[in-house]
């Protein structure tokens, strides 16, 4: 008798007497009955495609830590918006590299009626009227030192960055952003944006607060992208969420949801599930993540080393992201998942 049997016949149960009869592969027998109990689906509906812009013409530039994502000049972003349009995708989230000339201490760029953020908003206005348009009104993209607020002796200035950032969501309200989001995390951002708003008649632009942003190193290939890896110095713990923290976000996402938010977002993404599941269960509000660079990053670089299959793993970490209470996802890979799921 070999060691199982015997075990057997030392008296064990049944398989159908250990599970009463409930055998849960059942439904997992085939395609068509996993599909049928499949419970969170990925659409089209569900992207907002972050784009990279740049001064110039006719130029993708590729960035090194992001393979297949570029700078775009303007007249291509429009383009690419067309594309998105296109493809079904509701909104796109534009994010510049500046002009290092245009960099200094306090971001004055940010309120430039003209700058490159403002110009492309109106020119994919004007050719893409349908797609939605989302942009964030942090200023590190415009500061010399690559923090998201004003910075004086060391120390980031809350309420004097609140002013400018309230400033700049105005102009880019202007210039026909749909959706003002702001990544900074200084206090009092979402009620200053909301009256600056409102006291400017756009009081029909909606705030996607960046609620529950953590001080985290998944963010280092966007430095790359917007230039400022090489500006920062420290790091944004001052102003961003301890990633060691899950009370603390929640009371962020409420402090935001008090301001007068519409809409919640958790960043990074994929590391950060839990929350999203705790903000959805505790607020029930339209609830994103930001599928950040390095999460992207890693994907690609598995993938491109053959250790991972990338398309499989893209669908299941967006996926995940339903699963976890999300309504929708920032998502690099935006215009790949929308070819691969019309393709279905
Ligand atoms: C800063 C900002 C960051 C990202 C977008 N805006 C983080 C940072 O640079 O500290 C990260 C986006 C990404 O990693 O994809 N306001």
């Amino acid at each position: 008798m070999n060691k199982i049997s015997r075990l057997k016949a030392a008296g064990s149960r049944s398989v159908d007497e250990i599970t009463g009869g409930r055998r849960l592969r059942r439904m997992r027998k085939a395609d068509w009955s996993r599909r049928l109990v499949q419970e969170n689906h990925l659409t089209v509906d569900d992207l907002i495609w972050p784009i990279f812009i740049i001064e110039g013409r006719n130029t993708r530039e590729p960035i090194a830590a992001m393979p297949g994502v570029f700078r775009l000049t303007p007249d291509l972003a429009v383009k690419e918006a067309e594309r998105a349009a296109r493809l079904g995708i509701p909104a796109i989230a534009t994010f510049p590299n500046v002009d290092m000339k245009f960099r200094d201490q306090t971001g004055s760029h940010i309120l430039d009626a003209d700058n490159i953020i403002n110009r492309v908003t109106r020119a994919i206005k004007d050719a893409v009227p349908e797609i939605g348009i989302i942009t964030d009104a942090a200023l590190d993209p415009f500061t010399s030192h690559g923090h998201d607020g004003i910075l004086r002796d060391g120390i980031i200035v809350n309420d004097e960055t609140v002013e400018q950032v309230a400033a700049a969501a105005v102009l880019q309200a202007a210039a026909g952003a749909d959706i003002i989001a702001p990544s900074d995390m200084m206090d009092g951002r979402i009620g200053a944006i909301r009256d600056a708003l409102d006291a400017n008649g756009f009081s029909d632009v909606a705030i996607m607060s960046y609620a529950t942003k953590f001080a985290s190193a998944f963010y280092g290939p966007y430095r790359e992208a917007i230039g400022t890896s090489g500006l920062l110095k420290g790091d944004k713990k001052t102003y961003y969420i301890d990633h060691a923290n899950s009370d603390e976000a929640v009371r962020e996402a409420e402090q935001d949801l008090a301001e007068g938010t519409d809409m919640l977002m958790v960043k990074p993404g994929l590391p950060y599930l839990d929350i999203i599941r705790r903000l959805k269960d505790e607020f029930q509000m339209p609830t994103f993540a930001y599928q950040v660079s390095g999460e992207y990053s890693m994907i690609k670089a598995a993938s491109a080393n053959g250790w991972i299959d990338g398309d499989k793993v893209m669908m299941e970490s967006l996926l995940a992201f339903k699963r976890a209470g999300c309504d929708g996802i920032l998502t690099y890979f935006a215009p790949q998942v929308a070819e691969m799921l019309k393709g279905r």
